[in-house]
C-alpha cells in the first residue's frame, strides 16, 4: 500500500505557544511507529520555528498560506522560501477560508502555486468545485500538476460535523482525476474524526485526509492517523 497522507490544519489555533507545544509533544508521542501515513503538522506561522526543531523526520510541516513574491514590501507576508528555510516541506494554499475571509481569488492562488512549486515547496490546493481547478492551475505544466496535493473539501463540510458521503466524495475524487491524471494525491477534508476517516480511504479511494478542528484535539488526530495506518 501507498502511504497515505493526512495532513493537520491548525488555523488560528491553539491561542498560547505553552499550548501550541504541548499539542505538539503530545502528537509526536503518540505517532511514533507510523509506518503507512505521512503526517504533516501546517500550525500558525508564528509555531513554525519551535515546531520545526522538535520535531522528528518522520513528522512533516506545512504553512497553511504564503505569498507569490519571494520577498519585498509586503507587509503581513510570508514567503515559500522563508516556510522552506524553516524546514517546511508543505504549504496549504487555496483553503476556503482564506477564500472567504480574505478574498482571495484563483488568479492569486494561481501566483501562489506557480512560486510554491518553483521553489519545491509542495502545495495542498484545496478545492470544494471541479470548475476552481482549471483556473487555479492555469499554465501549469503537466509535469508540475503531478507535484501537486489537491485537498477535495465541501465547504458545507468544514467545521460543520457534517462530511460528504462516501459515494459523493468517491464521485468527486473520479473526476478530479479524470481531468488531472491518476499520479495526483487527492485528500478529503471537512469534518474528518475517527469515526469517518477510513471511509473516506477505503470507500471514496482518497489518498489521505486533511483534518481541521480533530487535529487540535491530540488523542483524537492519534486515533485517526493509526486507524489510516493500520489499513491493509
Ligand atoms: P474541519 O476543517 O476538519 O474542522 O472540518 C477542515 C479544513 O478546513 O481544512
Amino acid at each position: 500500500m501507498d502511504k497515505k497522507l493526512i495532513v493537520a490544519n491548525w488555523k488560528c489555533n491553539p491561542t498560547t505557544f505553552k499550548k501550541a507545544e504541548l499539542l505538539f509533544d503530545l502528537i509526536k508521542k503518540g505517532l511514533k511507529n507510523i509506518k503507512n501515513v505521512e503526517v504533516v503538522i501546517c500550525p500558525p506561522f508564528v509555531y513554525l520555528t519551535t515546531i520545526n526543531k522538535k520535531r522528528e523526520t518522520s513528522i512533516k510541516t506545512g504553512g497553511q498560506d504564503c505569498f507569490w513574491k519571494k520577498k519585498g514590501p509586503f507587509t503581513g507576508e510570508v514567503s515559500p522560501d522563508m516556510l522552506k528555510d524553516l524546514g517546511c516541506r508543505y504549504v496549504i494554499i487555496g483553503h476556503s477560508e482564506r477564500r472567504r475571509y480574505f478574498s482571495e481569488t484563483d488568479t492569486m492562488i494561481n501566483k501562489k502555486l506557480k512560486l510554491t512549486l518553483k521553489k519545491k515547496l509542495k502545495p495542498i490546493l484545496c478545492i470544494d468545485k471541479i470548475s476552481q481547478v482549471k483556473k487555479d492551475l492555469k499554465g501549469i505544466s503537466r509535469g508540475e500538476i503531478k507535484n501537486i496535493v489537491l485537498a477535495y473539501e465541501p465547504l458545507f463540510a468544514i467545521g460543520t460535523g457534517k462530511t460528504a458521503s462516501p459515494e459523493k466524495a468517491a464521485e468527486f475524487n473520479l473526476s478530479i482525476k479524470r481531468i488531472l491524471g491518476d499520479k495526483v494525491l487527492i485528500l478529503y477534508g471537512g469534518s474528518v474524526s475517527s469515526k469517518n476517516a477510513r471511509g473516506f480511504i477505503q470507500e471514496s479511494g482518497f489518498q489521505g485526509l486533511l483534518i481541521g478542528g480533530a487535529s487540535l484535539r491530540a488523542k483524537e488526530f492519534i486515533r485517526i492517523v493509526k486507524n489510516i495506518d493500520s489499513l491493509r
